[in-house]
């Protein structure tokens, strides 16, 4: 079969271009141990967390004044805690964890937004300067109530 040889020299670049880049990965997993981002660990930290669990609120765990720590579950089709209180100029880290299905978590007007697995735990952080009301949904389709997973943070003026 005859290969022109300018097609044979391509054929030759993209297949070194796949070698680089399965190469790079592997480095990048095995040594460089890259994650995907918003995945904390392979476990959920509610169990570890401690804390007084109060079936209206959650984990919501004051670390320090405006430092906050929130242990999330999602699953069809809810949050837990869905309401959170905290005082303006607060950094709350979130940690979620699906009890079912993927769902989603995003907060209006803010940065934060991630995919939730089960049995994995999501993490992100985020400064709550400004006074008012954060609305979060879930932003995976999940069924027939996916509409209806949401929740809000209240962040209150001081
Ligand atoms: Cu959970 Cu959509």
């Amino acid at each position: 079969m005859h290969i022109d040889r300018y097609e044979r020299n391509w054929i030759r670049f993209a297949g070194g271009l796949l070698v680089v880049f399965v190469a790079a990965l592997t480095v990048a997993a095995v040594f460089l141990g890259v994650r995907l981002p918003g995945i904390a660990e392979q476990t959920i930290p509610i169990a570890q967390a401690g804390g007084e669990y109060d079936i209206n609120k959650g984990w919501i765990r004051e670390l320090a004044p405006r430092r906050y720590e929130v242990n999330m579950r999602a699953r069809v089709w809810s949050f837990e805690p869905r309401e959170i209180r905290i005082p303006a100029g607060s950094t709350v880290t979130f940690y979620i964890h699906s009890d079912d299905i993927i769902h989603g978590f995003k907060i209006q007007d803010t940065t934060v937004s991630l995919m939730v697995f089960p049995d994995v735990t999501a993490m992100a952080t985020y400064t709550f300067e400004k006074p008012g009301e954060y609305p979060f949904v879930c932003h995976e389709y999940c069924g027939a109530g996916h509409h209806f997973m949401s929740g809000r943070i209240i962040v209150e003026a001081l």
